[in-house]
């Protein structure tokens, strides 16, 4: 009887281990519920990081002047062998890099992290069965299951940017307005073998870490979109493995010109858009979208770049791409080994301060409600039906502590959300005088919500 009876608390216990385990892995319900997460978190934090981080900025002892040090291998025209023999020696990862990686993201208040898997220069930080060119055969380390357990352990989303130019592969098509390396030509190049390796690395990596949260393409041309990469059956492949990943749809993309506005966008091409270095005057309305931006001039890091954006423009940064609906992927370019640049360290932390007392502002919030805001920013939370909470994000202290906001809005309440002291404050049909005390200056952005009908 008592081994009937534990046989059957234990079936009990299988059988709802499988069905949640199976609800866990259902087809989101709609694309709304797909990316929830991703439109409440508004910050994340972009990693660079791969073999071009040792090169550091300089080739030969000469200073790279173009655009991205993760594109050294193309400035400066190294062939590929070349490439490989000067870095590969050099590289050595510290241990507890991605945990130090994911510790700061955390504290910053990013929600999600992205990190290079494979860059153009073709090394990837897996463990890849397909390629000798990873961190596994040159230094016995899965780098992505580091980095994917660290991320969790914080609680983070994990994103993997994944490049479908490739200068190492003897098969990767060079031209079709793609960045290919100087030199090399398409000669006894069969780019369907290249094709085939790409989706057999994809596919390593959306079934060896266990949920990937974000794929993150880069990227395609204007001749070559789409189709050369087979893209619409590896988008289909890897929703079938991971039905809740969300990707970017920079394999359909030219960067510079799909990257900013949602013309010609569907989601058979992914479910975001990514300008990169700039966030759109107006947003991107109907659909998601992403800025991605680097603290300094680079993605990759540089020895040479102390041209750092100062804590006040990162944190308006991220203020001003949540006031217009969007994310922001905010970039370090850790050193060879890993080590976080003190300069983006320093920055980090200073944001997650700010985050602390203001992240309310920011996480799941949408665009401002009005047209123009001199004074500032503004992000809102409906709060049902003509209820909603507004976010002021002032830069523009009033000298004399008066702020009117010309907006047909009945306020209820009004507070300074560090510390939730109220603020105070007159209305009439179309104007809210504010009264604010200068004691309660933030530098950054100073954040009064307001519960208001409107
Ligand atoms: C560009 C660059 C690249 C960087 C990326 C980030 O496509 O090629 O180096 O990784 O954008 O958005």
């Amino acid at each position: 009887m008592r081994v009937l009876k534990t046989t059957t608390i234990f079936l009990l216990l299988a059988l709802h281990m499988l069905t949640s385990c199976t609800q866990a892995k259902q087809t989101p319900q709609s694309q709304d519920e797909k990316m929830e997460w991703w439109r409440e978190a508004r910050f994340g934090m972009f990693v660079h990081w791969g073999l071009y981080s040792i090169a550091a900025g300089e080739w030969n002892g000469e200073v790279n002047t173009g655009y991205g040090q993760e594109w050294i291998q193309y400035h400066k025209s190294i062939p590929t062998a070349e490439y490989e023999r000067v870095l590969r020696p050099q590289f050595n990862p510290k241990a507890n890099f991605a945990t130090e990686w994911a510790k700061l993201a955390k504290e910053a208040g990013c929600r999600y992290v992205v990190l290079t898997s494979k860059h153009h220069d073709g090394f990837s930080l897996h463990d890849s069965k397909v390629s000798d060119y990873s961190a596994m055969n040159f230094v016995g380390r899965d780098l992505i299951k580091e980095f994917v357990e660290a991320c969790r352990k914080e609680g983070l989303k994990v994103g993997l940017y994944h490049s479908v130019i490739d200068w190492h592969h003897p098969h990767a098509y060079t031209g079709g307005g793609l960045p290919s390396i100087k030199g090399e030509s398409n000669e006894g190049r069969n780019h369907d073998k290249y094709v085939e390796y790409l989706h057999n690395q994809v596919d390593e990596l959306i079934s060896n870490y266990g949920d990937i949260d974000i794929l993150w393409w880069d990227y395609s041309s204007k001749e070559l979109q789409g189709d050369a990469w087979r893209a619409t059956e590896l988008l289909a492949k890897v929703k079938q493995k991971q039905p809740w990943i969300i990707m970017n749809n920079r394999l359909f993309a030219n960067i510079q010109t799909g990257g900013t506005s949602a013309e010609g966008f569907d989601l058979s091409q992914g479910d975001y858009i990514t300008p990169e270095q700039r966030i759109p005057a107006t947003g991107i309305d109907g659909v998601d979208w992403e800025t991605c931006m680097t603290m300094n001039n680079t993605w990759g890091y540089s020895k040479h770049d102390h041209d750092w954006k100062s804590t006040e423009t990162l944190i308006r940064n991220l203020i001003d791409a949540a006031s217009k609906g969007g994310n922001y992927l905010l970039n370090v370019g850790p050193e060879p080994d890993g080590t976080i640049p003190a300069a983006s360290i320093e920055r980090m932390r200073e944001i997650g301060r700010w985050m602390q007392v203001n992240g309310e502002s920011i996480y799941a919030t949408q665009a401002n409600p009005f047209d123009e805001t001199t004074w500032g920013r503004c992000t809102q939370k409906k709060q049902g039906e003509n209820k909603t909470r507004l976010y002021l994000h002032v830069y523009d202290f009033p000298e004399d502590g008066i702020l009117n906001i010309n907006h047909n809005i009945k306020v209820h309440k009004a507070v300074y959300l560090a510390g939730n002291e109220d603020v105070v404050f007159t209305q009439d049909d179309n104007n809210v005088t504010l009264t604010l005390d200068e004691n309660k200056i933030d530098k950054y952005a100073t954040v009064l919500a307001l519960d208001v009908e409107m």
